[in-house]
């Protein structure tokens, strides 16, 4: 046959085989003591990445990065709301590509394990579930709510038209797909996380291994019989006592950390959190040394871009723009000393006669841009366009809002007195009166309430809310934004004291869009508004670039608000900190004339930006510590006698302390009085009250009263006991002496029978409490 004959031939056979064919197809599952990957051992080693917190065009750097640290798995959310803005519109295009990106993780030798939620936290917007799902307001989230349940359904089966042919079966990178997302922190529903599999299970077939993740507290609330059961965990834990219970119940099952944490998140108005990468090292390679599996959460955190950052609860603590999260690889994909240490380890673990990859260069190089001013601006407020008039202050899911601020206006009556106003504002609410600026309420520091001067009849009330992340763990994810339910006004009228509700609101969305902040400088709508009314806005500047790379605005100088770099979306800024700059990457940059808008909702102290090349995330401006050692906060336990008091048991792990006698009151306080390793710093990661029926209390409108000391600088804040987060604590500073004191304001009249008490989880619970007094008051 002729040469070009037969390599025409040979084409068109190839042509007409299908694209998964030509890659081998193969299988992964659970064996005996280790997963087994085409029918040989295999201990995963993976690198969580999120795709949308990275720019398409570094994705493949990203994964390379990965791979130099010796890992043989990428580990994905898949982050419904993305997909998915409006309901019934999906979009797998563009940074959602979420197919190719698993692609390019093939391509560069890398397994995938996806994460398809539909809930899946990870400190973003409502933990990956869609804001219009809120529309129904009496909706079941993450239950068998049937709206919840059709519309999960419809989202995965698009997932698995753009996942299931790259499954390992199918001859993809997909080893292995997680149902749901550590649901024992949110309650207890077999049936619901069963739907859930059986979901997954329809769309990518009994072959695939199917995983669920929880902490070792509470994985036996949900673990399902069929399917694999693995464990999150951070830095630093006591990773024997952390599979214990796994061991106990499956002790041929193999063991798999499923998010080992490498550092920690940040959030608003809090230190920059860091975890020490020996640690870090330390706890993988026993690991590793042990056969054990795992994903490093995050091997590289990347930015939550746009308006994507989540908050946690209880309370309300949004979380920073940067989700760099002190993983190896920083937010811009850059090595750190964490790097090198866990590269150096992970070469123990090749296999033989593999080489660790070399560190690929990075796709752009850092640049710095000159301080530069923003002089043009619109005020966010233009006359009463596009308005609805309503009986009551409308939310942003009734109005069809998703992200952004709602300005709210009503009239009021002559108040002759101070008045109060009240409500239940979401998040951060700036109050006016006839334009004139009166206060905010701002519901990271729980306020609900403002104090208003005397107005005459008719002074108009115009309240700004600007809506910051939607709450993304524990039950408290239904978080509705702008007023939620009714605005009173306590004062003085006609010489009488009344409670007034204001009967009409002018309620006005505006969308956090770079496209409403174009058409804001180009509307000629004539603006009505006056005085401090006229600082929030949209401000414009422009910096020149001769070569583009990848750089760091910093914005310290602004007030509260959002950034568009070039229309695309940059993130959430706050004079508070700790995160001052933004990761502005080169790919979204050109040469030449490079546009900045900033919407800032406060306004800014002068309305100037600057490049530098390295970010700054840990900067806070704050008008207050966040300590709570206010001596006047201190209650006076002289005279009381205590709930209880003994010793608690030294180790890790949950204790309970049962009253004698249930006792009624407001504040718990844990008085230690000395540690189990004899040292004076005292740490403790979480605690329960039990009620009068021996179940837990509700922790959501719980407050450190008082802590008597505690480590700011590490985040170890009071407020750490009640955070759902067993990985984080209260932690005293060395030196401060004994009796420590800690008391919690339960937010009403509670009876209470018992606490459940949880030292940290690393080996020998460091800083665990021995002798106690517990006392409530
Ligand atoms: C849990 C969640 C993750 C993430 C981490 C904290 O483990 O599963 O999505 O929120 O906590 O970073």
């Amino acid at each position: 046959m002729k040469k070009h004959l037969f390599l025409a031939l040979l084409l068109s056979l190839l042509a007409a085989v299908p694209v998964s064919a030509q890659k081998a197809k193969g299988t992964f599952e659970a064996g005996k003591g280790t997963f087994l990957l085409n029918g040989k051992p295999f201990v995963v080693k993976a690198a969580e990445v999120h795709y949308p917190r990275i720019p398409r065009p570094y994705w493949e750097h990203r994964i390379k990065m990965c791979k130099a640290l010796g890992m043989n798995t990428i580990c994905i959310y898949v982050f419904w709301n993305i997909h998915e803005q409006q309901e019934g519109q999906f979009d797998f295009t563009g940074n959602n590509d979420v197919a190719q990106f698993c692609r390019l993780a093939q391509k560069n030798g890398m397994y995938v394990i996806v994460r398809p939620g539909p809930y899946v936290c990870a400190e973003w917007e409502m933990g990956g579930l869609p804001w219009w799902l809120l529309k129904k307001k009496d909706i079941r989230l993450r239950e068998q709510d049937p709206y919840f349940m059709e519309r999960v359904k419809i989202f995965e089966e698009k997932v698995g038209e753009q996942l299931s042919p790259l499954t390992i079966q199918n001859g993809g990178p997909i080893i292995m797909v997680q149902v749901e997302n550590e649901y024992g922190s949110y309650g207890e529903d077999k049936p619901y996380v069963s739907a859930i599999r059986d979901c997954l299970r329809g769309i990518y077939g009994g072959e695939l291994a199917l995983f669920q993740c929880d902490w070792s507290s509470n994985f036996t609330k949900n673990g399902l019989d069929d399917l694999v059961w693995t464990m999150n965990f951070g830095t630093g834990a006591n990773i024997d006592q952390q599979f214990r219970r796994l061991g106990e119940l499956r002790p041929d099952a193999p063991k798999m950390c499923s998010e080992f944490w490498s550092g920690w998140f940040d959030k608003w108005g809090a230190r920059h959190e860091t975890r020490p990468a020996k640690d870090m090292v330390e706890g993988m390679d026993e690991m590793l040394s042990k056969g054990i599996s795992f994903s490093l959460y995050m091997t590289h955190g990347g930015t939550s871009f746009g308006h994507w950052a989540g908050a946690n609860s209880p309370g309300f603590a949004p979380d920073v723009t940067s989700y760099d999260y002190d993983a190896p690889i920083n937010e811009y994909g850059q090595t750190t000393p964490k790097f090198f240490e866990l590269r150096k380890m992970m070469e123990k673990y090749l296999d033989k006669g593999q080489k660790m990859p070399a560190v690929p260069k990075a796709p752009m190089p850092i640049i710095t841009v000159p301080k530069f001013q923003l002089t043009e601006f619109t005020p966010l407020i233009k006359g009463l366009s596009n308005v609805v008039v309503t009986p009551e202050p409308k939310t942003f899911e009734e109005m069809d809002l998703g992200w952004g601020t709602m300005v709210y206006t009503t009239f009021l009556p002559e108040i002759t007195s101070q008045s109060v106003l009240s409500g239940e504002f979401h998040d951060f609410a700036q109050v006016f009166i006839n334009g004139k600026y009166i206060g905010k309420i701002d519901r990271v520091k729980n306020e609900k309430s403002l104090t208003l001067p005397p107005v005459k009849k008719n002074s108009e009330l115009v309240i700004v809310v600007e809506a910051m992340g939607r709450i993304n763990f524990g039950r408290a994810i239904k978080d509705f934004k702008g007023i939620v339910g009714d605005v009173t006004i306590t004062g003085e009228m006609d010489k009488c004291e009344v409670i007034w509700k204001p009967k009409a609101w002018v309620n006005v969305p505006i969308n956090d869009e770079y496209q409403t902040a174009v058409e804001a400088f180009n509307t000629d709508v004539p603006v009505t508004i006056k005085g401090d009314l006229a600082k929030p806005g949209y401000y414009r500047g422009y910096f020149n670039l001769s070569k583009v790379g990848d750089t760091f605005l910093n914005f310290e100088t602004w007030g509260k608000g959002q950034v568009y770099v070039n229309g695309h979306a940059m993130g959430r800024i706050w004079s508070i900190g700790p995160q001052q700059t933004l990761y502005v990457p080169g790919c979204w940059l050109k040469k030449g004339k490079n546009e900045v808008i900033v919407l800032d909702v406060v306004g800014p102290k002068e309305a100037v930006v600057w490049g530098q090349d390295k970010p700054e995330l840990n900067k806070l401006q704050l008008e207050k510590s966040n300590k709570h050692n206010n001596i006047g906060d201190k209650p006076d336990l002289n005279s009381d006698t205590p709930a209880a008091q003994g010793q608690f048991q030294s180790g890790n792990g949950w204790q309970t302390v049962k009253f004698n006698a249930p006792k009624k009151g407001r504040l718990l306080c844990l008085e230690a009085l000395s540690t189990q390793a004899g040292d004076d710093v005292v740490a403790v990661a979480e605690i329960y009250a039990l009620g009068a029926d021996g179940k837990r209390l509700s922790r959501e409108p719980w407050t450190t009263k008082y802590a008597d000391s505690e480590n700011e600088n590490g985040n170890h804040t009071g407020d750490k006991i009640y955070d759902l987060q067993e990985s984080t604590y209260w932690q005293t500073v060395k030196g401060a002496g004994f009796p420590h004191l800690l008391v919690i304001d339960l937010g009403s009249e509670q009876t209470v029978s018992g606490i459940e008490y949880l030292p940290r989880a690393e080996q020998g619970a460091p800083g665990s409490v021995k002798n106690y007094k517990i006392y409530i008051k």
